[in-house]
């Protein structure tokens, strides 16, 4: 499913946000992974051409720049497979690459294919030679919704070090859903049916719930994926365009994602609108976290109950949207000077006062 007929197309300034995230999360993830790991692998499942209509950079060709301009001199293998179903495109990403000056622990191959069935080849390659897939990310960035089976999704993700981040096409999938002749390719991506009780749903509010509930569902239930984090697109129509769905089994992958999102919208709703998007925005006025409401979770899940910073910690970093940087300063500080304190800090020995040892406990008052 294409909706652009060339071969190279403008860029939209959510394509933009989605860029900046992949290169956020590919400038923390490089140096993580390459420190243990002699070869590493970056799969790029709908690569697309490389490059926008003025010469804006693609995905391909912001992943390889994120290895070559890597401050951490990255030393491992690092394997990139470009796969691209348009033939013209293809070719158009193969002359890019070729322009590129790639060092020899750098190899990269672009592949004229489909996702799908470059992937089931590779696995069974793997299972016949009884080996594992080498620690990857994979980004699976299509048009539409077919040819990313949640079943290949669940393959990839058997592998305990390999990451996904997933378009999921809302708006296209939204729109079809009544028509029955795609119902097999919808049953694919979600990997059950369940999706159909949206059909009678008129509420549009609603339907991105149940769609974005179920989908994150059946990656953390079906495809077994430990941490599944989302983000959302609003196109120039104010109108969910899709999800940046991201998965890994490893909490330290769960952190960078955060940090990436956070970035790029800097209110932690996690979502990025053409509508509102505005480049010439000052610093000054853009929104920051809502610590009151982190407050009021906390509260909500810890008052009266005693908690370890660790605990408290992991909590946030998986239950929240926040991150692990946003409680220490912004909220125990001003619970523990509060008049009547609002926590009480306990430690086994010494403690430097406002600062929360991994060891001490909080009691919520
Ligand atoms: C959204 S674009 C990719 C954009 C690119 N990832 C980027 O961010 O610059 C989707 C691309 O997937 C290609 N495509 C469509 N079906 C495919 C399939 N089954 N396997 C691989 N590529 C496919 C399309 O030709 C198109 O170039």
């Amino acid at each position: 499913m294409s909706k652009i007929p060339t071969t190279i197309w403008l860029i939209e300034p959510h394509t933009e946000a989605k860029h900046e995230i992949l290169r956020k999360y590919l400038d923390a993830w490089l140096p993580i992974i390459t420190r243990w790991n002699g070869r590493v692998l970056f799969i790029d499942g709908f690569a697309g051409p490389g490059e926008y209509i003025g010469g804006k950079d693609g995905s391909p060709i912001i992943a390889i720049k994120a290895v070559l301009e890597h401050k951490a001199n990255i030393k491992s293998q690092i394997r990139m497979l470009f796969i691209e179903a348009d033939k013209d495109r293809c070719e158009y990403l193969k002359q890019k690459v070729s322009s590129l000056k790639i060092p020899s622990n750098i190899g990269i191959e672009c592949i004229c294919a489909k996702f799908n069935e470059m992937l089931t080849e590779i696995f069974k390659y793997i299972d016949e030679q009884k080996t594992k897939l080498a620690p990857a990310f994979i980004f699976i960035d299509p048009f539409g919704f077919t040819g990313i089976p949640l079943t290949l999704i669940k393959r990839i993700m058997r592998n305990e070090k390999c990451e996904v981040l997933i378009t999921f096409m809302f708006e296209e999938i939204n729109r079809f859903i009544s028509d029955s002749k795609l119902w097999d390719s919808l049953i694919e991506i979600f990997g059950t049916d369940k999706w159909k009780q949206v059909i009678s749903e008129k509420d549009p509010k609603k339907r991105i719930e149940i769609l974005h509930a179920i989908y994150k569902k059946q990656l953390e239930k079906d495809a077994g994926i430990k941490f599944v984090r989302s983000f959302k697109m609003v196109n120039k129509i104010n109108k969910t365009d899709y999800f940046l769905f991201f998965g890994t089994n490893n909490i330290t992958g769960l952190k960078k994602i955060k940090e990436a999102m956070w970035r790029v919208d800097k209110s932690g709703s996690f979502q990025f609108s053409d509508v509102t998007y505005n480049p010439n925005q000052l610093v000054l006025f853009e929104m920051g976290p809502n610590y009151n409401q982190l407050k009021q979770i906390l509260l909500k899940e810890f008052k009266n109950k005693s908690v370890s910073i660790t605990e408290l910690k992991n909590f946030i970093l998986t239950r929240t949207a926040f991150r692990e940087t946003h409680y220490k300063k912004q909220i125990l500080v001003p619970m523990e000077k509060a008049q009547p304190p609002e926590i009480k800090i306990e430690c086994a020995g010494k403690r430097i006062k406002y600062t929360f040892p991994p060891h001490c406990i909080v009691k919520f008052l």
